[in-house]
This record gives C-alpha cells, structure tokens and sequence, in this order.
C-alpha cells in the first residue's frame, strides 16, 4: 500500500472527534509491552492546542478510515539569555493506527505541519517524547533532521488525602494577575522558552493562580522596583489540567490494581500504619500543573517545598486531581526541593529541535547552543 491512497487534511470536529478520540486509546506511547497512559479529550481532541497562540490539527485518512493525526501550534519565545525571541512551532500528539505503521503516515503528517510551519514564519519546530521512544526518535531525528536538544525532567507526586503541614516560619501569599505578569516579566523573561505572551496564560481560566512564599516577620510589596525585597522567596503559578482532559493508564496488570486499590483503604481505614496513600489512577484522574517555578535567596529551597505542599493542599479540594505535576531544566537545582515519587517521574524528558529557516541570516543557531539551567514549560503544551 503506497501513500499515495493518504489523504491529508485538517480536523473537522463534527466529523472526526470520535475516530481521534478512538485512535488515541489505541495509540501506546513508548514500548508497547508495559503499562502507558492515554488522554481522554472529554469530547474535545483539539484542547491540548486550544489555548496557544496559533493551532492546527491535521488528520491522516485511508479510504474513509482515520488512521492519523497531530496538533501543533505557534508562539514567540524567548530563545537565549540576551532576551532573543524566536518564533516557535511545537509538533505534539501525533498518533498512527497500530494497524497502519510503518507506510509513511506519520512521516507525511510531520511534512505536512513543517509546510503550515513555514507559511507562518517559524523559525524552529520542536517536539518532545520519552527517551525510549525509538518510533518517534528515528522519526523526526533519522528522516526529519531534528536534533536532541533539552532534557528536562518531570516530577509527579500524588494528591494524598491528607493535608500537608506548612511550617509557621513560611508566609505564602496569593499574587494578583496583573502582579504576577510584573514578576514573570521582571524575573524569568530572559528564561528559555519564557512565552511572550504569559498575560494570556496567567489570564487563561485554567490558571489557577500565582503565589509566593517568603519567610514570616519580612513584608512583600508585590515588588514595587523601589522596595526592598525578601531576603528569600520563590514562587509558581499553578494549572489545571484535569479541566482539559484527563488521564487513563492502560496495559495494567489486574492484581496491580486490585493491589492499589486495597493498600488504598488500608491505609484509610488505619491511618496509624503510615501505609502510603496511593491515589486510584485506575480510573480517569485529572492533574494540577506546576509553572514559573523561581527562587532567589538563600532559602528558596525551603519556600518552594512549603508552596508545593501548599498546591498539594489546594488540590485535595479538587476531587479528579490525583498528581501534581511540574517540569523543570534538567540543570535546574531547584528540582531538589520540589516532592515527587521518583518511581512515577520522568528524570529525563527528550526535547529536539530542528532550525526552519536562517533568521536574518545571523549566525546564531538556538539548536547549536548549550543548555542553560533553568527552563520555561509552558501549561498549555503539556
Ligand atoms: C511514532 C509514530 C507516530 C510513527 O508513525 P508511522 O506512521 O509508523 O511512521 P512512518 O511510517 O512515517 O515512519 C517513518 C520512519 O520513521 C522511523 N520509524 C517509524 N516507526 C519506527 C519504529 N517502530 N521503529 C524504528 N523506526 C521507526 C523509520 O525510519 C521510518 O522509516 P521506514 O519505515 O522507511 O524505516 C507511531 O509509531 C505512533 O503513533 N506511535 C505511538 C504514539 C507516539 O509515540 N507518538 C509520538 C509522540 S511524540
């Protein structure tokens, strides 16, 4: 079968919701043979790219049987320490057919996203996948001139239903919008991949909120330039994923969950043993983002571990959120003081990156440069 039967063409919602939200429970991302976990768009296969800048979804056909697809959307970012801004294309979500693998569908899907690219100026497109995707990476590093380029790691750690102690020395205050933009911008606009749109994601509903944490006995001025400020503090803002879609593990063994499930009312029936409090991710759960995770002083690590167990507390009020997510620089020092379960975390997400066009005919080339320590995920692109 050749690719000339592949008829691509964008998303049509009345038409194809149903095919993609079908073809994404099929889809495993990563080694087929463990467990892995899909999205439940809730009706809405384009969320994930609805509230960026620039979108389009395409989907892939074979004789009236959808058997592909992909997102992608456009932003301008900060691309280097000197406050260079770049505009960005982000390929995401792409899903093959188990069925029809291997014919060029997902090489063709890629092509097609590159050309809409291209039209809209971009100047890098760049995607990111688990390091042990070898379907993905000889896709786009082999055949489509992508190359490695951050490592970012991601942390999760489990909604207990437990509130957490938040030590008296740390007062946590909530930062107002228009406040919060005034520190992103002050603060992390010279951050790699910082959005240069962050009003729009602060002002996005989904967004929670933005606080910070400083020790108790100091003032905080919302940082008026002409104020002194703490001698330590740190902050985040915090999304909602769980409003989006949801998550589903799949491919689990049945005594892992029964396992869960029993370990999880031990431990509420007896909450002297200690037993650990493992969220039910068996059925659709939901997820709090972390974003903007920065500190300055020499206690920052102390703050920001009071501010996750803060977010941890919000979300025990929201009934689907079972996992707190945050991705941070691989280089970031401030990981270590952010809780998660190393078991459920990924050390090592894979971001590579491919230049599309030569920006001014300058010889900066962001792909060739090292990477920095700290980094930007936007929300939106989780
Ligand atoms: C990754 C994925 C989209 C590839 O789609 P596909 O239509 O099978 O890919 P193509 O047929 O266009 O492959 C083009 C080239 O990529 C490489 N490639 C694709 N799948 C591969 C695999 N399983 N193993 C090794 N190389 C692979 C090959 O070089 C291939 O060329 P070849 O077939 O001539 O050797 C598909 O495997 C998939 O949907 N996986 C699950 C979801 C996922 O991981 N998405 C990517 C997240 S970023």
């Amino acid at each position: 079968m050749g690719c000339r039967e592949i008829k691509l063409r964008s998303f049509d919602k009345q038409r194809d919701t149903a095919m993609v939200e079908d073809l994404e429970k099929k889809c495993e991302v990563g080694p087929r043979e463990r467990p892995f976990i899909y999205m439940d768009t809730m009706g809405d296969p384009m969320c994930r790219i609805r509230n960026s800048p620039e979108y389009k979804m395409l989907v892939a056909e074979l004789e009236n049987e959808l058997v592909g697809v992909i997102r992608g959307s456009i932003k301008i970012v900060t691309c280097s320490s000197l406050e260079d801004k770049a505009k960005v294309g982000y390929v995401l979500g792409l899903r093959v057919s188990p069925l029809h693998r291997r014919k060029g569908i997902g090489l063709s899907l890629v092509k097609r996203l590159e050309e809409w690219f291209d039209a809209n100026c971009v100047d890098y497109a760049y995607m990111a996948t688990e390091k042990d995707n070898e379907a993905s990476l000889k896709l786009f590093m082999d055949n489509l001139g992508f190359v490695k380029f951050r490592s970012p790691t991601i942390l999760v750690n489990p909604v207990s239903h437990h509130v957490l102690h938040i030590s008296s020395s740390v007062k946590i205050t909530r930062v107002k919008v228009e406040q919060s933009e005034n520190l992103y911008r002050r603060f992390m606009s010279r951050v790699e991949f910082f959005p240069h749109d962050i009003d729009r994601v602060l002002q996005n509903r989904l967004s929670l909120g933005t606080w910070v944490a400083y020790p108790q006995g100091e003032s905080w001025d919302g940082f008026d330039p002409n104020r002194c400020i703490p001698s330590s503090w740190a902050m985040l803002s915090v999304w909602n994923s769980g409003d989006l879609f949801k998550l589903r593990v799949a491919n689990v063994p049945l005594a892992c969950i029964v396992c869960t499930k029993i370990m999880s009312l031990i431990a509420r029936a007896v909450p002297f043993l200690k037993l650990p409090d493992l969220p039910d991710v068996f059925s659709a759960f939901g997820f709090y983002f972390i974003y903007g995770v920065h500190g300055e002083g020499p206690q920052t690590g102390v703050l920001l571990h009071s501010l996750c167990r803060f977010v941890h507390n919000l979300a025990t009020n929201c009934k689907d959120c079972k996992v707190i997510v945050v991705e941070v620089g691989g280089l970031d020092g401030l990981r270590h003081h952010i809780p998660h379960w190393e078991f459920i975390s990924c050390t090592e997400d894979f971001w590579c990156i491919k230049p599309l066009r030569n920006r001014n005919n300058t010889q900066f080339n962001w792909s060739e440069t090292p990477p920095p320590r700290a980094l930007f995920v936007d929300p939106r692109e989780v």
